[in-house]
């Protein structure tokens, strides 16, 4: 099997991170990964928004949790007044992925941006995982005044995020349980 396909087969979500950062040389490949993904048009209307600041995460996190706690959702709200909850698993990286919502390709765009983001890193021996939550919440006031702030372009929304770093070492790896009938051939 090539490497390419070797990397997609053995990519899993990472959901516990050591606080090894990421090098500047890593994230500077990973972010470039991004921005060579496919794209409606080539505009590339997209932003990266990357976050090594373990103090700008964690108020990250608690701008998201404030929302949560604001929701009628009883497991939002649990998780917006625990004191332990943390949207993107203390990785020490967080790459935020946003798109002018105006283009009717920007959820796709940045789709294909986080998944070269994710193979980038599992290339690199980087640990990953998508995190939904700021996109979840980038309509609440604070959640986006906090990321026009940090320079998530004002006119955009958040379609996802990537959480990057490293596995704690021996950390069991869910085997992949692929769905059944999810193929169809036409010859
Ligand atoms: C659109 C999307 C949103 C996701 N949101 C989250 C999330 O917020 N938190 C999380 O832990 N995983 C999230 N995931 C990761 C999926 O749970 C994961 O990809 C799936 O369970 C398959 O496992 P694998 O990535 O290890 O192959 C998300 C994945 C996608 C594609």
């Amino acid at each position: 099997m090539n490497e390419v396909l070797k990397t997609i087969k053995s990519r899993r979500s990472v959901r516990a991170y050591t606080e090894q950062q990421v090098s500047v040389e890593d994230l500077n490949r990973i972010l470039e990964a991004a921005t060579y993904a496919p794209n409606g048009m080539n505009f590339q209307t997209w932003h990266f928004t990357a976050i090594q600041d373990a103090a700008v995460l964690a108020e990250l996190n608690e701008k998201v949790k404030g929302a949560f706690a604001k929701s009628d959702d009883v497991h939002l709200q649990e998780r917006g007044n625990s004191e332990t909850y943390c949207c993107y698993y203390h990785a020490p990286t967080l790459i935020i992925v946003s798109n002018d919502p105006s283009r009717w390709w920007a959820p796709m765009d940045c789709g294909c941006a986080m998944q070269n983001i994710f193979l980038a890193a599992k290339s690199l021996g980087i640990g990953s995982c998508w995190i939904n939550q700021p996109g979840q919440t980038c309509d609440d006031a604070e959640v986006r005044a906090f990321l026009t702030k940090i320079g998530v372009p004002e006119t955009h929304r958040v379609y996802g995020c990537a959480a990057l770093g490293y596995a704690p070492e021996g950390a069991p790896m869910k085997e992949k349980k692929l769905a059944e009938g999810t193929v169809t051939i036409i010859r």
